[in-house]
This record gives structure tokens, sequence and C-alpha cells, in this order.
């Protein structure tokens, strides 16, 4: 398996794996460089698809995929026909094709190969066959990933168990009356914690929500462009476009002791602050059913990330379970965050 994280990250996301993996009773052993932006996990045997643990499992892995191949590319003027060789025999036909590259500082100066060997290869693998004309769903997805100019891995993907982004990154762009760049977080967050039809039932015009630790307020802003109502929690002041949303109103307060006039339909968090401290509030919420969904960040300034996640997660569990409130969550490190994981949280 390949999975693609934050640089610097390679630890945490394979040590995710590796568990996953021993849980699933799949005898492997996981490989990391340091910043390459990428985990390899070697499997003892082939397995079961339903056994890999998929995208949406993983907190610190942006993409799985299945591999195919590790190719050499001695000669940079055909780096075609070693890819086509590896693919014949397989008996695989694909449904679409993804270039790409680690998102590191080694892989970055790659994008420009990915994208004319992309143009290149497309053609190639519909010649013999290997891809359709047009995008087929229902077939696997062939990922081409440039670990240097003279070496690729060769993976596939299936749309319901890999993210459907290249390097599992969704492309969000920043809008220009957003208060701050973490408006993008949360984006982000909606996008990857949420599927199409939650997103459209979870958030309404209308809803009501609270935003602790809400300054500058671009999540605030991001919610009240949903048309939901936004009490920003913060001692801190909103930015301009935050302060002219008349959907926003601003309190100044800790986001610790505030406590919510009426119940709410969502409650998101970005308080700088320990990651148990935050988790025990969000629980606190939960537990006295003052929100029904939460999309909270965890930061991570400390060595032991992936312990610390586990310990918080299951903590935050425990907690609402402690009065009686059942909550699921699902958790990712998104391409936003950098020392931290974005929850979504909900009582189902
Ligand atoms: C990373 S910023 C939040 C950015 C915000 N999500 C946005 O989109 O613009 C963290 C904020 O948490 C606030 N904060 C930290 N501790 C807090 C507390 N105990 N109560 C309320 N706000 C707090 C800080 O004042 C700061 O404005």
């Amino acid at each position: 398996m390949l999975l693609y994280c934050r640089p610097g990250f390679e630890p945490e996301a394979a040590a995710e794996v590796a568990d996953h993996a021993a849980r699933a009773g799949l005898v492997g052993y996981p490989q990391t460089e340091r910043n390459s932006g990428y985990v390899r996990f070697h499997l003892a045997r082939p397995a079961d698809d339903a056994l890999r643990p998929t995208w949406q499992e993983l907190i610190f892995a942006r993409q799985i995929l299945q591999v195919i191949a590790d190719i050499d590319l001695p000669d940079p003027t055909d780096r075609i026909t070693p890819m086509l060789e590896a693919l014949a025999g397989t008996g695989l036909r694909f449904g679409d094709l993804i270039v790409e590259h680690p998102d590191s500082d080694a892989g970055r100066p790659l994008a420009g190969l990915a994208r004319s060997f992309g143009n290149a290869l497309r053609p190639a693998l519909r010649k013999v066959g290997l891809l359709g004309s047009t995008v087929i769903l229902g077939r696997p997805t062939l990922h081409v990933c440039f670990v240097s100019g003279a070496s690729a891995v060769l993976a596939l993907s299936h749309p319901e168990r890999s993210a459907p982004w290249p390097q599992g990154i969704p492309r969000l762009r920043l809008h220009r009356d957003a208060p701050s760049r973490s408006a993008l977080k949360l984006e982000e967050a909606l996008l990857v914690l949420l599927t199409a039809d939650e997103r459209a039932t979870f958030l309404k015009p209308g809803m009501k929500a609270a935003d602790l630790g809400a300054a500058p307020g671009g999540w605030s802003w991001v919610l009240a462009r949903e048309g939901v109502h936004v009490t920003a929690i913060d001692n801190g002041p909103l930015g301009e476009t935050a302060r002219a949303q008349t959907l926003i109103r601003h309190q100044r307060a800790d986001g610790f002791s505030w406590q919510p006039p009426h119940p709410m339909d969502w409650l998101v968090c970005d308080m700088v602050e320990q990651p148990s401290r935050v988790a025990a509030r969000m629980a606190d919420w939960f537990a006295q059913r003052w929100c029904r969904r939460a999309i909270f960040n965890l930061k991570l300034p400390m060595k032991k990330r992936y312990a610390e996640v586990q310990a918080n997660l299951s903590d935050f569990v425990a907690l609402c379970a402690a009065d009686g409130v059942h909550v699921e969550w699902r958790a990712k490190q998104l391409y936003h965050d950098r020392e931290e994981i974005t929850v979504f949280a909900h009582r189902p």
C-alpha cells in the first residue's frame, strides 16, 4: 500500500496504518523516510480489499493506494515503455489516470514532469486498451506517482476506498472576502469529513452554530455563507468582513466557560489549547446536549502525536458515553492542517 501524508508526519501515518493492518489480521510492515510525504506498507501476502484500511478510516493519510509495481525509469526519453511493460499481463483496465508526486520538498519539483508525462501517457494507455477514451466509472483509477525523475510507483485506487483528488488534496481557493486563511480549513473539513448528502442535510440556512476561538472569523464566515447564524466567541477582534456579516454575532468570552443560551445545531472550535482540554470541552457540549454536531481541531505540538490523538479521541467518546450520549467521529489531518488534526463528531 502507498499512503500520502503531510511531510514530517510519516511516523504517525505509519503507526496508524500498522495498527489498522494488525487489527484486520494483515501481516506486514511500514517503511518510511522522514519528510518524504509518503509511507509504504508492505503486506506479506496479497490481502482482500475489504481488509485494507480505506482513506476515510485513516487520520494521518490523505490518500491510500494499492501498489501495482515499482518502476525504474533509467531513460528519461522513454518513460512510457517500462510502464506499459509493467502493466501488460496484470489483466487490469483503468477508468481514469492520475499522474502525481509526493507533496514534499523533494516531490514538488516533479510537478511539471507529472503534468507533461500525464499528457503523453494517456493516449499511450488508450492505444493499448488499458484506459477508456472517457472516464469509466466502476473501473479502478491508475496512479503514477513519481518519487524521482528516474523512479515511479504504479498504483490503483477504487473510488469508494480512496480520496478522489490528485495527491489526496482537494484544490480550494481562498475567497477574497475571507477574514483569514483558516476559512479554507473549515471548507476542506466539510468537503473531506462529510459526504455530499451530509453536507446537504447537516448544513442548512437558519441553523445555529457556536464558534469557539473564532477570531479573526474565517470559520464563522464560512458557516454564515451557508446561511447559518453564528455566535463567535473570542476575546480577540473579528476581521472586517466577518464584522460585516449580519449572521455573525461576536461575543467576547472564554471559550472554555461560555455556555450557549439554547442548543446549537453546530459547534466549531479552533482554539489553540492543549488537545486533551479541547476534547474534554467538546465532550461537555455533547454530554449537555448543547450541540448536535461539531468540527474541532486538536493541536499537536507534542512528540507522541499519534498516541495523543488516540487518547484524546477515546477520552472524548468515553466522556460522552458516561453521560449517556453516543457520539461518532471521523478525523483527518487536512492539507490545511499544520501541526493539528480536524475532527467531525456527531450524535447519529
Ligand atoms: C487559530 S485562531 C482561530 C482562527 C479562526 N478559526 C478563523 O477561522 O479565523 C485561534 C483563536 O482562538 C482564540 N482562543 C484561544 N483560547 C481561547 C479561549 N480560551 N477562549 C476563546 N478564544 C480563545 C484566540 O484568541 C484566537 O483568536
